[in-house]
């Protein structure tokens, strides 16, 4: 096996392309107090795809206006600046996340559609436990695996000695790539959401995602991702071989507030809002 260096790995996060400048722009945007709706729909126009996308997405089910906003200036007055912003990121990211990841065994759109699934999850959570930023959990949660995209290549050579780990030494699969490599696919995807330039509290919950405990910048949000991560997996969604014995965080839920009702009731919300596939 090619044992591997982190600088390797952090040259091959260079490669991952930038977010793209419409993605960019509409973060700069809603994140400046004097922008307008029409400023945001001026930059989202450009894009006839983009635009297609956000009209799609904001009359899915979930945001409960379905069928009825016809522009994207409707969209920000009825769901708001943030979750706009949200769309556009999860529509620019949707593309990458689908790819087909053989070193964790995820057949094609499979980690989309865990990632989409445990995002949106992380608002209802986020919501219920009147979290302040509720586009905030789901725009973490839907990058949390995102360093399995640049570890999935390394990974494949040496795949069968991470899974004879994960059996024989019964442990979680992060644990394994731990020993294998030095580091896992959280600690990569804090290093990709730090070259995205994203916010720190976020780069932190990508970055401890399966170990929570260890967030200092803000632990709520982290607590919300390894929490949704680790009961949209419970539930079956994208398992893949990072499935394979993902404790879920007994401190993270008391840190919340969550009881196993709450959670089970939330699985429950969950399942309606995906019979409706324009989520995805
Ligand atoms: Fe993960
Ligand atoms: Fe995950």
């Amino acid at each position: 096996m090619t044992k591997v260096s982190i600088d390797e790995i952090v040259a091959k996060v260079d490669e991952l392309p930038s977010l793209p400048d419409i993605v960019v722009r509409v973060m700069e945007l809603t994140e400046d107090p004097d922008s307008t709706a029409f400023d945001i729909n001026e930059v989202i126009n450009r894009d006839q795809n983009m635009t297609a996308q956000v009209l799609r997405m904001a009359n899915s089910v979930y945001y409960g206006y379905s069928r009825r906003i016809a522009t994207v200036t409707d969209a920000i007055v009825l769901i708001g600046f943030n979750a706009v912003r949200s769309i556009v990121l999860a529509a620019s990211v949707s593309k990458i996340l689908k790819q087909e990841l053989s070193g964790y065994v995820m057949g094609e759109g499979e980690l989309w559609k865990h990632s989409q699934c445990a995002a949106v999850f992380a608002r209802l959570l986020a919501k219920k436990n009147k979290y302040r930023s509720v586009e905030l959990a789901y725009t973490a949660t839907l990058l949390h695996d995102i360093g399995k995209l640049v570890l999935n290549s390394y990974l494949s050579d040496s795949y069968q000695e991470v899974l004879a780990a994960v059996n024989e030494e019964n442990i979680p699969f992060d644990q394994a790539e731990d020993n294998l490599f030095g580091f896992n696919h959280a600690t990569v995807g804090g290093k990709v959401a730090e070259k995205w330039k994203l916010p720190r509290d976020l780069v932190e919950a990508i970055a401890c995602h399966h170990n929570p405990e260890q967030a200092v910048e803000n632990p709520e949000l982290t607590a919300i991702v390894h929490t949704a991560d680790a009961v949209t997996l419970q539930m079956g969604m994208g398992l893949g071989v990072d499935g394979l014995m993902y404790p879920l965080s007994q401190e993270s839920l008391d840190l919340l507030g969550v009881g196993e009702e709450q959670l089970e009731m939330l699985m429950a919300d969950i399942v309606d809002i995906f019979i409706d596939q324009d989520v995805f």
